[in-house]
């Protein structure tokens, strides 16, 4: 079948994936990538796709309605997967009014233009669909009541051996929304947006909230490629607080792998919670990293052990988030494909061997930046 499918924020981390993957499996499709190339958007992350006839990129402001409006007519747009935000929690405590600017008035700005181009068409809606990819940090903080782990009430065909849970309850599609960070406030004011969307107009909206992303081009502010260059580098690994918050990873392919599930065979105004079933406490990971990376450049076991330094906590940071994500894994079959372990080695491998594009984000006034983010730190 023949669509028009507008993906924005696709010259990001999770977006580029996204991309990557309807380009090469939907030669159909004509993949609309709408990215305003910010920071975070490098269109390096796109090289091995950028000439597929089926791909156009478009550079614009999502929070721009009149080109909201002229982008979706233009290109006769069916399919909206919404990935565009600022998405760094660090960020967003310096700067909450660029959050709210993207995240949520730019979902409106998006929301607002498909409304008014489906309901122009004789077909309205039918056939049309707005998936927004949202965060599970939405759902707040959970507690961390097991600290040395629990045995996790979850398995997958690729759950590894490193199988804890830290605390007995876990993120569902109805815990109540209570966000803490300005980051996590705005995306979920968006969240709010799109259901209201759905209930007030009737569009077609689907949401998920995932866990944390990891893998290859992941922007290096996020905790795992900064400290697989930090660790490059010989440059301190600050380690926020304690080292103890938990976060649940996934491997940034198998996000992908779920949002084609879902965007094709989700359900219209449902949630979906997208999890790696694959709790860590930061510390734990940080020492795989550490090892994984020392291993790779062929230095002696625990030669990096003396870069993490311990620094002063995250204001506000939340302590722990593991989502269930079984209503995906039961209703549309989808679960990771890949062990932890596997990931983080391709992971560890993959910014080693790109160097070169990690050293050109690294370099000139980027490098300004994380000196002044960490230098009171
Ligand atoms: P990212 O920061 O790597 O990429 C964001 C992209 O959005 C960039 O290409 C940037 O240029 C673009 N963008 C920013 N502001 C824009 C604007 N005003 N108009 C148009 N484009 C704009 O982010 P990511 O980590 O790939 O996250 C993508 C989405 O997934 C976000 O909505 C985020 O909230 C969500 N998410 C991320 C994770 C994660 O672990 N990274 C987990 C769950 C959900
Ligand atoms: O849970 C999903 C979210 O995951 C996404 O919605 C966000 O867009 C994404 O950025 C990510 O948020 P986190 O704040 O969890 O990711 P980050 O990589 O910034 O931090 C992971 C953990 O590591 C967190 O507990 C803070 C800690 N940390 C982070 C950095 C950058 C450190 O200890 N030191 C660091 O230098």
């Amino acid at each position: 079948m023949k669509r028009n499918i507008l993906i924005t924020g696709g010259a990001g981390f999770i977006g580029s994936h996204v991309v990557r993957l309807f380009v090469n499996k939907y030669p159909d499709y004509h993949i609309v990538n709408l990215d305003k190339l910010t920071y975070a958007g490098n269109l390096a992350n796109l090289k091995d796709i950028e000439d597929n006839p089926n791909y156009t990129f478009v550079k614009a402001d999502i929070a721009d309605l009149d080109e909201m409006r002229r982008i979706i007519t233009e290109y006769k747009i069916d399919g909206i997967i919404h990935l565009a935000a600022e998405s760094h929690v660090d960020r967003s405590i310096k700067d909450p009014f660029t959050f709210a600017r993207t995240n949520v008035m730019g979902t409106l700005a998006l929301l607002q233009a498909a409304k008014e181009y489906w309901e122009s068409l004789p077909e309205k809606y039918e056939g049309k669909r707005f998936y927004h990819i949202s965060t599970d940090e939405v759902y707040g903080a959970l507690k961390l009541t097991n600290p040395e782990g629990i045995e996790s009430p979850f398995t997958t065909a690729a759950s590894s051996e490193h199988h804890h849970a830290y605390g007995a309850e876990f993120f569902l599609e109805t815990t109540k929304y209570n966000p803490h960070s300005p980051y996590s406030a705005s995306k979920a004011s968006s969240d709010h947006f799109v259901r209201a969307y759905h209930d007030t107009y009737g569009m077609p909206t689907i949401v998920t909230n995932c866990s944390n992303n990891y893998g290859p081009f992941q922007f290096p502010e996020k905790l795992i490629p900064l400290f697989i260059n930090n660790i490059r580098h010989r440059k301190p690994l600050p380690v926020y607080g304690k080292g103890e918050n938990v976060r649940d990873w996934l491997y940034v392919v198998d996000h992908a792998r779920a949002i084609d599930t879902i965007f094709h065979e989700g359900k219209t105004a449902e949630t979906y919670n997208i999890g790696g079933f694959n709790e860590w406490k930061n510390i734990d990971i940080i020492k795989v990293v550490i090892k994984t990376v020392d291993r790779l450049l062929g230095n002696p076991e625990g030669y990096s052990d003396e870069l993490i330094t311990y620094v002063t906590d995250r204001l506000g940071h939340d302590m722990r988030y593991a989502i269930d994500s079984r209503k995906l894994q039961r209703e549309l079959g989808w679960e990771p494909s890949l062990q932890f372990e596997e990931g983080i080695e391709k992971t560890v491998r993959w910014y080693l061997d790109n160097q070169a594009w990690m050293d050109n984000i690294t370099s000139g006034d980027y490098e300004k930046y994380y000196d002044e983010m960490y230098s009171n730190r």
